[in-house]
């Protein structure tokens, strides 16, 4: 298999703790290479575009709240299969529920406060990805 990208966050929650740059050695330590990184503080309303598949679920107004908490590191990770490596190293939604060794369950609280995100498919990869980053961010 061809090498893959996607799109992670290390969330308010887990760069407010000072887990940044233990994430990212994982993250590296894991095979993945970092084609993009940037650290920011989102608006409201970039929050909600980011978020936009759930603006109808009962959550999305404290999700929304939680995410422009303070800043985030937005990445564009690469690797073979890297959509779904990216989500098996993060771990299940919910930390409780995550596995043993996973970032979620090492670094996140509960189902909202979850530490890290990553797209779930190649079409919400594309739509992340350049959600966030123009080509000349990008290597
Ligand atoms: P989802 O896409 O279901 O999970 P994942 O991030 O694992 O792809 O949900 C997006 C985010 O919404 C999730 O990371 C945390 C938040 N969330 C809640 O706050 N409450 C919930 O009940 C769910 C399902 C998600």
């Amino acid at each position: 298999m061809s090498l893959q990208r996607t799109f992670a966050v290390i969330k308010p929650d887990a760069v407010a703790a000072g887990n940044t740059g233990n994430i990212l050695a994982e993250i590296e330590a894991a095979g993945f290479s970092i084609a993009a990184m940037k650290k920011m503080h989102l608006t409201k309303s970039q929050a909600e575009g980011f978020y936009y598949v759930h603006k109808e679920r009962p959550f999305f107004g404290d999700l929304v709240n939680f995410m422009t908490e303070g800043p985030i590191v937005a990445l564009i990770l690469e690797k073979e299969n890297a959509i779904a490596e990216w989500r098996k190293l993060m771990g299940a939604t919910n930390p409780e529920q995550a596995e043993e060794g996973t970032l979620r369950k090492k670094y996140g609280a509960n189902i909202e406060r979850n530490a890290t995100h990553g797209s779930d498919a190649e079409e919400t990869a594309a739509f992340e990805t350049r959600y966030f980053f123009n080509a000349m961010e990008t290597v």
